[in-house]
């Protein structure tokens, strides 16, 4: 028997072309894997009224982890008016099947290292190596939300918050309310990993990035528990930005910052932009981690236009295969994959079109593979 069983989730679009380049590297390294192929993704949505199946779940439960491609997302409307004539009309609603394997699977963390390698003509600057924690289940995206908004939620909360009283008159049809739902735990966790990735990479900064100033309460509450964390972490400091002034600051100084934490929607943002510095999504990889299972996958989505070209760049998948086997405690196949990148970004023979090339995804990954 293999020693990993790995979920394989190719999804929709290009996340099928990145998938088949990272298994040219795993291949190649022989990791002692066995792939398990998942169902996953928009052709389920349609066929099924369901992106993510119960059986893929089950998978799940029977793996160490998973490498995920990506998938094709639609408003609910538009997710409704595609479903299979014999199943409109159900009840079935469009759900992000990332957004729930992150909750299903309690995958707290999410860690998106933006690293400019030499040599690539994308980096905004040479000096730039972030490292974002975003907290993965919580804050505004933990999908309470009302619309229209109950009588019976208006009034509560009209009698617990003064602040409340100026949209009282508002009919319920004409208000919206998304809840920024963040707990103790929640802002423990996403802390203390940052500050353990910190010390165990010798990193020189903890960089909090929130809004206390306004969003008083979980803003708030994330800094105050920050502050006490840092306490046990000594040797690293802990520095406080606002998300405001954090994206004004990374694009004049980005050298300056190191490790960044914040809660989910923030840290969306943030690691958007800090993956723009370093190439954009060609480059930009992820996992998202819990305490027993991970999934790894290249933050970029589908790419329609795209699909099935063997066009687009899979370096963004190579470095989360790179994080994956991190993960599973395979550091040195982990730092062997991130140095063939580094080496194929540095000599530049082999790009794809982003890059200004016109090499193939497979024909990068093959370049990648042969400097292991
Ligand atoms: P996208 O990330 O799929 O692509 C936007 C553009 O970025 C592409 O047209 C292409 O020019 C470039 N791009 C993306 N990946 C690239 C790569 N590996 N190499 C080179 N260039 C690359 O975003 P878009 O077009 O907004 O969304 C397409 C679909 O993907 C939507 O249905 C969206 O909901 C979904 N999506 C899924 C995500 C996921 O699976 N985690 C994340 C983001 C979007
Ligand atoms: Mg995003």
């Amino acid at each position: 028997m293999a020693r990993y069983r790995i979920a394989w989730l190719p999804g929709d679009g290009i996340g099928n072309d990145v998938l088949k380049a990272a298994k040219i590297v795993l291949d190649k390294m022989e990791l002692d894997a066995e792939y398990v192929p998942g169902d996953i993704g928009w052709e389920f949505w349609c066929k099924e009224g369901n992106a993510l199946p119960e059986r893929t779940i089950e998978l799940l439960k029977n793996t160490d982890c998973a490498l995920f491609g990506a998938i094709t997302s639609k408003p609910k409307e538009e997710a409704e008016a595609e479903l299979d004539g014999s199943m409109k009309g159900k009840g079935h609603v469009y759900y992000s099947p990332i957004v729930k394997l992150r909750q299903l699977f309690n995958l707290r963390t999410n860690l998106r290292p933006c690293k400019a390698y030499p040599g690539n003509p994308l980096n905004y600057r040479d000096s730039v190596d972030l490292v974002v924690f975003r907290e993965n289940t919580e804050d505004l995206y933990a999908g309470v939300e009302f619309h229209p908004l109950p009588a019976e939620v208006m009034s509560v909360l009209c009698k617990h918050n003064p602040r409340m009283k100026k949209f009282e008159k508002t009919p319920l049809e004409d208000i919206a309310v998304s809840l920024r739902v963040n707990t103790r735990k929640g802002c423990q966790n996403i802390v203390r990993d940052a500050f353990e990735y910190a010390r165990k990479h010798r990193r020189k900064s903890v960089t909090v990035v929130e809004k206390p100033n306004v969003i008083r309460e979980t803003s708030g509450l994330m800094v105050r528990e920050a502050r006490k964390i840092a306490k046990e972490y000594p040797e690293i400091p802990l520095w406080e930005t606002n998300i405001d002034a954090m994206c004004m600051w990374l694009v004049k100084n980005p050298e300056d910052y190191d490790v960044l934490v914040t809660s989910n929607m923030f840290g969306d943002i943030v690691s958007d932009l800090s993956a723009q510095l370093v190439g954009g999504l060609g480059f930009a990889c992820s996992g998202n981690i819990g305490d027993d299972y991970a999934v790894f996958e290249p933050t970029h989505g589908s790419a329609p236009k795209y699909a099935g070209m063997n066009k687009v760049n899979p370096m963004a998948t190579l470095l989360s295969v790179r994080l994956m086997l991190d993960w599973l405690g395979e550091t040195e196949k982990a730092s062997r994959l991130e140095s063939a990148v580094a080496d194929v970004i540095r000599k530049g023979k082999m790009r794809t079109y982003d890059m200004g090339g016109s090499s193939t995804t497979t024909q990068v990954a093959e370049e990648v593979a042969r400097k292991l």
